[in-house]
């Protein structure tokens, strides 16, 4: 039986549409609250309906010296398309996209690669994706 960790892929969110995409700055100043938005799909759009759809996205902070990653945070997206009348006919849907902020407060600099943001992702049926992004705090 596979572990659920061989199973998560990865590929280039330019031509694949289950990669999530973060967006943050390159380099953070320690301290400071920096913006950092995660979302998929933005070169290959994927689908928002009843029957196929993202429903989660979390979002990992790992210091370079670290052994495990610390979880910033998971946006769930749970509308889409339901309601009585059937599947796709429901009056919202929540897009796969989330922004949050972060604050590292301590200078972490070294050559570079100070740490790294993780987000994973999950396809009600096409599973787990992830994506890493590397992060300098000044
Ligand atoms: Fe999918």
């Amino acid at each position: 039986m596979p572990y659920i960790s061989e199973q998560v892929k990865q590929a280039d969110w330019k031509s694949e549409k289950h990669v999530p995409v973060i967006e943050c700055a390159d380099t953070i100043k320690a301290g400071e609250l920096t913006p950092v938005k995660v979302t998929l799909g933005k070169a290959v759009a994927h689908p928002n309906t009843t029957e196929h759809h993202i429903r989660w996205i979390d979002l990992y902070f790992t210091p370079e010296d670290s052994p495990a990653p610390y979880h910033i945070g998971r946006f769930e997206f749970t509308a889409h398309g339901e309601s009585t009348d059937g599947p796709n006919t429901g009056p919202v849907y929540t897009h796969h996209e989330a922004s949050t902020s972060i604050t590292v407060p301590e200078e972490r600099c070294c050559d570079c690669g100070c740490g790294t943001l993780q987000a994973q992702a999950y396809c009600n049926i096409h599973g787990l994706w992830e994506s890493t992004k590397e992060i300098c705090i000044e």
